[in-house]
């Protein structure tokens, strides 16, 4: 049995989510548009708008070739719908090669969007980059563990911290991260037991997809959550409800209505 939670009742920011650790676990969903976003709004306390709407709403294969431009315009959209939680821009593959690049598109963010914090995939050696934002006002959530962006060079995606030697380093990244200024760090598809070590070695919220019970909050991809993305269902996605077969069903009761021309009854007619 699920205990009742209070809905979020004001603007969150930087400081609110800092603040959590240690006190209440943090949530946060996917969304891509202001429809949805609405509907989230007041229920979590962080949206990212994801590279993942590449696959799931473009229907690729992977997150490479979303762009800056469709960020924006999706980030837009849902800052339009949202007004409580921080909304998190990620930053797409390609856009923070160098400092100077990370510098002119996450101003470009904030000069475009009402997003409050960029997300970057990259343990250690984004350090530098990330402190060089951090440094000029641009709030960071780092991303280590199961990398999305890396899939073409690892020629996959595999879980993370299965070797004593591949936690000390995850940690390692944790602690680089935290040191460069990043105020959250998302934690994905990893043993449970290195989620809780690099939970425990930062002072920062740890905020985790796949990697166990034990990070200070958790992130589902939206349509992962409600059962919309049918192409696959990794383990750590739990089904709230079964979105695609409520779809399904109601378009077939339209269709029946449409072709029996049951519908537009005198009730929805003029
Ligand atoms: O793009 C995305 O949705 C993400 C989450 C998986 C954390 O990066």
């Amino acid at each position: 049995m699920s205990i009742q939670t209070p809905k979020i009742d004001r603007a969150v920011t930087v400081k609110t989510i800092r603040n959590l650790k240690g006190k209440e676990p943090i949530t946060m969903v996917t969304a891509y548009d202001a429809l949805f976003a609405s509907l989230f709004d007041e229920e979590v306390e962080m949206i990212l708008v994801g590279d993942s709407l590449n696959m799931s709403f473009l229907g690729k294969d992977d997150t490479l070739s979303a762009t800056m431009d469709q960020m924006i315009y999706h980030t837009q959209a849902v800052c339009n719908g949202a007004k409580l939680p921080l909304i998190v821009f990620d930053m797409p593959f390609g856009s923070y090669m160098s400092i100077d690049q990370a510098l002119q598109n996450t101003a470009r963010v904030y000069s475009q969007t009402d997003a409050q914090a960029v997300k970057i995939e990259g343990g250690a050696e984004r350090a530098e980059l990330i402190k060089a934002l951090v440094d000029n006002g641009i709030a960071i959530v780092a991303h280590i563990g199961l990398m999305p962006q890396h899939v073409r060079a690892d020629g996959g995606y595999s879980v993370k911290g299965k070797s004593e030697e591949e936690i000390l380093s995850l940690i390692a990244d944790a602690k680089a991260l935290e040191e460069a200024g990043a105020f959250v760090i998302v934690l994905e598809g990893m043993k449970s037991e290195a989620a809780r070590r690099i939970t425990e070695a930062v002072s920062i919220p740890t905020i985790g997809i796949g990697a166990g019970v034990d990070t200070d909050g958790q992130v589902l991809v939206w349509s992962d959550m409600f059962g919309f993305f049918e192409k696959f269902k990794a383990k750590f996605v739990k089904q709230y409800i079964d979105g695609a077969t409520l779809i399904r069903d109601g378009l077939e009761q339209y269709r029946n209505e449409v072709k029996g021309r049951e519908f537009p009854s005198s009730e929805y007619t003029y």
